[in-house]
């Protein structure tokens, strides 16, 4: 029998070395036994007198290697040289076998750490270290597998100009603003708890959280509790769920005197809301309305099936969406497509949309110059959004950019410090990422390359969340400011 102890976590280099030593020599898994705890005595293999060639396996085989290696399962060692053993030794195809119980259990461990790696981008929190005497920003986060050094690129990428560093139980990581360096494991006490920025986050949470209303089991359900305690929002959620019977009582003790608003948009909803059952009256209706600001074509309703799982929302239609009446398909939405693609999404089974749902722009020319709408504009077509997310029920609603952002949150906040997954005041969850049209005009070419790549890991970790998230809204709106 012969032993091999590999270091702890994803010693994919020493499984590799291991691994040709002992294909080199013939050993076949069956007289091998694997560890990476220590618990064995040291690798039982004397040096090499000479190196030893690496291993001919096909490309995809390799890249599943590197991936599973990252799993916590203690048998991943041993499973993956048998892998590599019947790879070599006649199945070169195996990999293409999914009903092989090998390959099935390695395609489990496979999807597993590229779920951690998803959740880590999509849930990952810096905090300012307010001890620090220069900017500095750390996160905590508990993967539930090695994955670190996998995913830490991704935050190189979306945060090059800051210093920062992510603390784990299994390692951490450091960005210096030049090299990526990997430490030892750390503490969550090493990690600060909060900052300036995410108390305000919070205290609008906060003010917009509606205690008449909550489901503690649905939110508890929804998403694992290890997750959402690192998000500063969340972090209010236990305080307000134990004082909201309080404040329910306050908030009846405060209405009673205060004098009844009535709310424009309120007295539009119960004219409209009873004749409203499906995506295609609605649509009739508002391809019946009037732009707020004169000069759009058509309205541009959303598109994409009733019982789509994620609905985009973007800012308005651009010239070529007003022309055709469909959103998202101008050079924006050519982008968007080829990243959904990319990411594993297919546009036809997702709902794409749009804050304001008509054309703003400014003749210059003959061209028709795009404008940013107002946040009063927004909350004009505020209605037909919270209509599209009522009949479709979605799992994630995901922002595009700023504008969609405020729409979904009544905010403006910065997407640099929000991107990631969100929970919205009314009750949905979802997503806040960098509108497509922006990474159309980053000047340049590099730049663009690299939010390119960043855009398409949002939409993985987007397309992951949506897998294992309930449908529609997992807590109550929240009452309007
Ligand atoms: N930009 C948007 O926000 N929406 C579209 O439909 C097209 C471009």
């Amino acid at each position: 029998m012969r032993r091999v102890v590999l270091n702890e976590g994803a010693d994919l280099e020493g499984f590799r070395t291991a691994a040709r030593r002992l294909v080199a020599e013939g050993v076949p898994p069956e007289e091998t036994v694997w560890s990476s705890d220590g618990a064995l005595p040291l690798f039982g293999l004397a040096p090499a007198a000479e190196p030893v060639s690496p291993l001919r396996l096909p490309r995809a085989a390799a890249e599943h290697i590197e991936t599973v290696v990252r799993h916590r399962d203690s048998e991943r060692f041993a499973l993956l040289y048998q892998f590599v053993w019947r790879v070599l030794h006649g199945e070169r195809r195996l990999l293409e076998v999914p009903s092989d119980p090998l390959v099935h259990r390695l395609e489990r461990m496979a999807r597993s750490v590229r779920r951690d790696i998803h959740k880590m981008h999509a849930f990952l929190r810096f905090r300012r270290d307010e001890e620090a005497t220069d900017e500095r920003f750390v996160a905590w986060f508990e993967p539930e597998h090695f994955i670190l050094e996998a995913a830490a690129p991704f935050f190189v990428e979306r945060f090059r100009a800051l210093r920062w560093a992510i603390l784990t139980p299994l390692g951490s990581a450091h960005w210096d603003g030049v090299a990526l360096t990997f430490g030892p494991a750390a503490d969550r006490s090493q990690a600060p708890g909060k900052d300036a920025w995410e108390d305000s986050w919070r205290g609008y949470y906060e003010s917009v959280f509606n205690p008449a209303r909550i489901n503690a089991r649905a939110m508890r359900a929804e998403m694992p509790k290890k997750y959402w305690r690192n998000l500063p929002e969340a972090t209010a959620i236990p305080h307000l769920v134990r004082t909201a019977r309080s404040r329910v009582t306050e908030m009846l003790e405060q209405e009673a005197t205060m004098p009844a608003k009535r709310k424009p948009e309120a007295a539009l909803d119960a004219m409209r809301a009873p004749a409203i059952t499906s995506l295609k009256q609605l649509n009739k209706l508002l391809m019946a309305s009037d732009p707020l600001v004169p000069g759009a074509t058509q309205a541009v309703p959303g598109e994409g099936p009733e019982d789509a799982e994620i609905v985009f929302v973007g800012e308005q239609p651009g010239d070529q969406e007003d022309r055709q009446g469909r959103p998202f398909v101008g050079p924006a939405g050519q982008l968007f497509d080829r990243a959904l693609a990319e990411a594993g999404l297919n546009r036809e089974e997702v709902y794409v949309t749009n804050a304001v749902k008509h054309f703003k722009f400014e003749m210059r020319g003959k061209r028709r110059i795009h404008q940013k709408p107002t946040a009063g504009e927004v909350k004009h077509y505020r209605w037909w959004l919270e209509k599209e997310l009522e009949l479709i029920k979605p799992k994630l609603v995901v922002a595009l950019g700023g504008t969609a952002v405020l729409a979904m949150t009544g905010k403006s906040i910065p997407i640099i410090r929000a991107r990631g997954f969100a929970r919205f005041p009314d009750g949905y969850d979802g997503y806040i990422t960098v509108h497509p049209s922006y990474l159309l005009r980053l000047p340049d070419e590099a730049a663009k390359a690299a939010a390119y790549r960043q855009f398409v890991s949002d939409l993985e970790a987007i397309r992951t969340i949506a897998a294992d998230h309930p449908r529609g809204r997992v807590r109550a709106p929240a009452a309007a400011e």
